[in-house]
This record gives C-alpha cells, sequence and structure tokens, in this order.
C-alpha cells in the first residue's frame, strides 16, 4: 500500500486490522481508528495540535503511579467512566443505582465489627452511618461484605496523605442477619479531585472546576447478587448538579441529620455535635 492520503488512509489502515485473530480486539480497535480518524477531519486537526495532545497524554501517564492515577481522572472527567458504569449496570427498576468507582479504592481495609469507627483516626465531624442491604423482593441480604470509603474534613483521603500507612476512613463490614448494617465514621465535605497533574489543567483551559459534592463511596458484594459500586451523596450540598466526574444521581442522595451533643444511636455519649445518616441498599439479582 503506497501513496496513501487524507481520503484513502482510514481504509489502509482496516484493511492491516483483518487479520487479527482476537474478534473483538479487532472490533474494538476498527471503532476507535475510524472515531480517531472522523474526529481529526471533523476538527480539521493541525499538527500543533496533534503535537499539543501528544505532549497532554505523555504527562499524564508520567504522573500515573500506583497512587495517582491520571487516566481514570482523564477518563471519569470526560465522563467516560459515568458512561461505561451505566452500559453495565442497567438494573431493573428498584435497585440501588451503580456510579463511579473512582481512584482511591484500596484493596486490604481493614475489617471492622457493626458498630465500630472506620474514621480510626480521620478528622472530622463524627457520623453514624446505618441502614439495610436488601434483594430486589425486599430480602434481608446477611452477610453482605460492604466496603465503604470517604474522604477526611480537609477533603484528601488517606492514600493522598505523604508516607501514608495507616487505613483512615474506610473499612470493610458484614451485614448481619437482619441485613442491616451499622457504623461510626465522619461527614463528607465535597473536595476536589486532584487537580495538579494534566487533568486539572485541562479542566482550567476548559473553565471547568474540579469539585466533586460530598458522598461516600461503597461497594457491596454478597453471593448471588451483582456486585455494586457506589456513592451516597450529601443533600444540598453545592456541586450536586456540577459534579467534576459527572457521577450523581438524585436516588443516591440522602439526608445527613445534623444532632446536638448527647446520646448517639448506638447510646455512646457524645460531647460534640455529631451527624447521622441511613441509607439501604437494593442489590440487583446476579445474571
Ligand atoms: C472519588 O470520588 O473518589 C473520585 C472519583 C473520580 C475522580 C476522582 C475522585
Ligand atoms: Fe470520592
Amino acid at each position: 500500500m503506497r501513496n496513501l492520503d487524507e481520503n484513502t488512509i482510514t481504509d489502509a489502515v482496516l484493511a492491516r486490522l483483518a487479520q487479527a485473530t482476537d474478534e473483538r480486539l479487532k472490533e474494538i480497535v476498527t471503532s476507535l481508528v475510524r472515531h480517531l480518524h472522523a474526529f481529526a477531519r471533523e476538527t480539521h486537526l493541525t499538527e500543533a495540535e496533534w503535537e499539543a495532545g501528544i505532549r497532554f497524554l505523555t504527562e499524564v501517564g508520567h504522573i500515573t503511579d500506583e497512587k495517582r492515577q491520571e487516566f481514570i481522572l482523564l477518563s471519569d472527567t470526560l465522563g467516560l467512566s459515568t458512561l461505561v458504569t451505566a452500559m453495565n449496570h442497567r438494573k431493573p427498576a428498584g435497585c440501588t443505582e451503580a456510579t463511579v468507582f473512582g481512584p482511591f479504592f484500596v484493596d486490604n481495609a481493614p475489617v471492622y465489627n457493626n458498630g465500630d469507627d472506620v474514621a480510626n483516626g480521620a478528622q472530622g465531624e463524627p457520623c453514624f452511618v446505618s441502614g439495610v442491604v436488601r434483594g430486589l423482593e425486599g430480602e434481608p441480604v446477611s452477610g453482605a461484605r460492604i466496603e465503604v470509603w470517604q474522604a477526611d474534613e480537609a477533603g484528601f483521603y488517606d492514600v493522598q496523605y505523604d508516607n501514608n500507612d495507616t487505613h483512615r476512613a474506610r473499612g470493610v463490614l458484614h451485614s448481619l442477619p437482619d441485613g442491616r448494617y451499622h457504623f461510626r465514621s465522619i461527614v463528607g465535605v465535597p473536595y476536589p479531585i486532584p487537580h495538579d497533574g494534566p487533568v486539572g489543567s485541562m479542566l482550567d483551559a476548559l473553565g471547568r472546576h474540579p469539585w466533586r459534592p460530598a458522598h461516600l463511596h461503597f461497594m457491596i458484594t454478597a453471593p448471588g447478587y451483582e456486585r455494586l459500586v457506589t456513592h451516597v451523596f450529601r443533600e444540598d450540598d453545592r456541586y450536586l448538579d456540577s459534579d467534576a466526574v459527572f457521577g450523581v444521581r438524585s436516588s443516591l442522595i440522602a439526608p445527613w441529620r445534623q444532632h446536638a451533643s448527647g446520646t448517639a444511636p448506638d447510646g455512646t455519649h457524645m460531647t460534640t455535635p455529631f451527624a447521622t445518616l441511613e441509607f439501604d441498599f437494593v442489590l440487583n439479582r446476579a445474571s
């Protein structure tokens, strides 16, 4: 194949893919090439713009390591993560909706008993969280593995602190025989996604802010049920309608109720004000 020009290059590349034996890979790369070429044609991409794009992706790669996943941030801020989540988690009405995973989950978080304080030293107003895990027919789900993770009052996850070696404001619990779960943590606050790298510069250049509304992350798994990765968002947060990563769903918004000092739901005498949050989860059947 020689003398390719702007009219023949796309078909030439697609023809070169014909011998790929992995059919799914072939389908994905074929579509990617078609869309990439269409994008360059539609925007009439200049060489300087192509170079800027390569520089940007190089910076995204350079800042990415095991603690900082700039490619996920890029996917999140372009809405790709929400699109992929939505397409892959179509559920019957009544199920708790899924939302983006985010980059701050870690494996091997400590296992707690119901009633424990998962904050484990993370700073913030105390918050007592409780609810029930059920299936679609209303059946309580006993022994569901509930992983929770959240930012502290400064808006940082434990993994964002230098030399951090303690799991704070994250943990694993199991629902009780009646499906209930309850734990103590801290009140979530709105926070900006990491924006000191190329994705932050991109948001700046586009006139976009990096803020997420206050939320708690949950991942719930139980035999016979589809894994649920979701958040619970705080009612009345100013960023609910402009989440930097497009993750908010109305069904996931709940009130964090404020209480003066006194007796907490678990009987603890609180000498400072505290909050409570109740949220029930409904799991889809495994397919
Ligand atoms: C998070 O909520 O932890 C998150 C999600 C997407 C991008 C950055 C952070
Ligand atoms: Fe988060």
